[in-house]
């Protein structure tokens, strides 16, 4: 079993992240609501739409997500180094600060104090003790780099090597952090450095830590090689090229020099080469491993974030065309992309990475495994339901106003979309509160449910699973009174027992 010390800056991460994804998530159903019922929670200026939407979104991508995949990181250097992370205690205290720093940052945002540029909100304080966090946990990990064990450094190293380079000096670029009174420019100059850092905080932070992430455990989970490291670190490198040069596609329709949306528009189309790249490489390293994405919950919420993360940049090389973003701009199309995006893909791939990582950092297993089972199919039909709502409305906007068509007609019959924002979007904060109930059942009762007779090292690392012979209670929908049997560390319902026709498992489901 893995030491739990080992992994306790990781783990406090992964335990925030679930936290900020409750509190966060519920922001935002907030503030959906209020786009068809205005009048919800009054007037009180901290529940106001202007004050809790930049919670929400700050939140979100700081609370949640970032969180979640540095928690991933700490995770998963140690493991390709073939040691240990080099300071846990530094890793602790780089958790609290970081924590610190959301919640002091939202309660700011809440009292009205921002610096009113999106993504970037948090004022100056805040993002010193951001940028201070990022060096400590960038020491921390080169710290780790430099007394690896293994002398190769995979894929997931390098990217994450890249993003503890270059981020820090984004965002203090980005947040003008030399204008500590405002923390902006003046006039469009400032919408090019806000832009600027509004797109290279998903290009060079989210999207790196999350490909370093999936690279990590797309192999491990189905036990394959990585196809082709050739093809990860041309990703890599065109990414780190293209990427910095695209924020102008957020201002086509802004007051910009020409010359700045024309390269933006350039390097959107440009951008498909690491994501096709990226793509093409997952699709085949999982050659003849399809059913393990039917079987194994966690690998189905990270390879459907995958598959969102292709879709999202298909979709964002379309809108990126000058023609189509004039059309598609000034609606809530961007917010479904945005969302496609940070909840879909991201969002997706922490999700399965907590869950994967659950067991192997607490060692006890996951509390129930029909609860996870639930919760994709919960965040799957929420997010369809938000996201279509969104891109249907957007589309509508778009019509209406290329015809001269004014927002009050509209707004009475965009209101049923509206409300099917906030009904999807509250499926995917239920699911918020199924994972936060998974943990703390798991961890405070010590319960096994579901996987009875498996302990969670059985799990730990599939390369000791083999040989083992266990019995225990099925974790299936209908299969939960047959008994499971595994066998060179496959677990599998009793075929013998199950009930064929019925069940949308079939018997012999592997299951985790
Ligand atoms: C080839 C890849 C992509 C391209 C060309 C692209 C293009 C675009 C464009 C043109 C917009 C501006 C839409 C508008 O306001 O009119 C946009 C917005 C956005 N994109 Fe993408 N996108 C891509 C991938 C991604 C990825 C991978 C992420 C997440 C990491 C992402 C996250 C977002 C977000 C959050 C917004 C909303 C920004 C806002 O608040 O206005 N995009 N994208
Ligand atoms: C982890 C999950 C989520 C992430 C990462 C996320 C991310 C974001 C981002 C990046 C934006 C800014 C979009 C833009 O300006 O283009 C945003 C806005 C928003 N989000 Fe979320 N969100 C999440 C969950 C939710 C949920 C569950 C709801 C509830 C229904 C929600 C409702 C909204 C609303 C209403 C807005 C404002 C849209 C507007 O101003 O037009 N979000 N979110």
């Amino acid at each position: 079993m893995e030491n739990e010390k080992e992994h306790s800056s990781a783990k406090l991460f992964i335990y925030s992240s679930i936290f900020w994804l409750v509190i966060f998530t519920t922001f935002g159903f907030i503030v959906a609501v209020k786009f068809f019922a205005p009048e919800f929670l009054g007037d009180t200026s901290f529940l106001t739409f202007g004050r809790v939407r930049p919670m929400h979104v700050n939140g979100v991508t700081f609370g949640f997500l970032s969180t979640g995949l540095i928690g991933i990181s700490y995770y998963i250097i140690p493991r390709l180094c073939g040691n240990k992370l080099y300071s846990e205690t530094l890793g602790k205290i780089t958790a609290v600060l970081w924590n610190l720093a959301i919640a002091s940052g939202t309660v700011l945002l809440a009292l009205g104090y921002t610096q009113a540029r999106e993504y970037a909100e948090y004022i100056w304080v805040i993002d010193v003790a951001i940028l201070l966090t990022l060096l400590l946990i960038g020491y921390n990990i080169f710290q780790t780099i430099a007394r690896r064990t293994e002398r190769k450094l995979y894929t997931s190293v390098w990217y994450i090597m890249g993003t503890f380079l270059t981020f820090p000096l984004v965002y203090f670029v980005g947040n003008v952090m030399w204008h500590p009174e405002t923390g902006s420019l003046q006039g469009a100059v400032d919408a090019v450095f806000n832009w600027f850092y509004g797109h290279n905080v998903l290009g060079l932070w989210f999207t790196t830590l999350g490909i370093a992430a999936w690279y990590y455990f797309i192999p491990i989970i189905i036990r394959r090689p990585l196809y082709s490291h050739l093809l990860s670190i041309i990703g890599f490198f065109s990414i780190v090229f293209v990427y910095t040069g695209v924020g102008g596609h957020h201002l086509l329709q802004a007051p910009i020099p020409e010359w700045l949306k024309t390269v933006a528009v350039v390097n959107s189309g440009l951008m498909m080469i690491p994501v096709l790249a990226f793509i093409t490489n997952v699709g085949l390293t999982m050659r003849g491993s399809w059913n393990s994405i039917v079987e194994k919950v966690p690998l189905r919420f990270m390879f459907i974030g995958a598959f969102f993360y292709f879709l999202v940049s298909a979709q964002g090389t379309f809108q990126a065309l000058r023609e189509t973003n004039m059309f598609l701009h000034f609606g809530q199309w961007p917010v479904g992309h945005a969302h496609l995006a940070l909840l879909g893909c991201f969002g997706f791939l922490v999700m399965g990475a907590i869950y994967y990582l659950i067991p192997r950092i607490t060692g006890k297993e996951i509390y129930s495994q029909r609860l996870m089972n639930y919760h994709f199919w919960f965040t799957i039909l929420g997010f369809i339901l938000f996201f279509a709502s969104m891109t249907n409305m957007g589309l509508i906007q778009s019509s209406a106003w290329s015809r001269n068509i004014g927002v009050a007609i509209l707004l009475l019959q965009l209101k049923p979309f509206f409300i099917v924002r906030a009904l999807g979007g509250r499926h995917n904060h239920r699911r918020a509160v199924h994972l936060s109930l998974q943990y703390p059942f798991d961890s405070l009762e010590g319960r096994t449910s579901g996987t009875k007779g498996i302990t969670a090292s059985r799990y730990a690392d599939y390369g000791r699973e083999e040989g083992g012979r266990i019995q225990g209670e099925c974790p299936g929908l209908c299969h939960r009174w047959n008994r499971i049997v595994s066998i060179n560390g496959v677990h599998r319902c009793s075929p013998s027992l199950s009930p064929d026709g019925l069940c949308p498992f079939r018997p012999g489901t592997s299951i985790y």
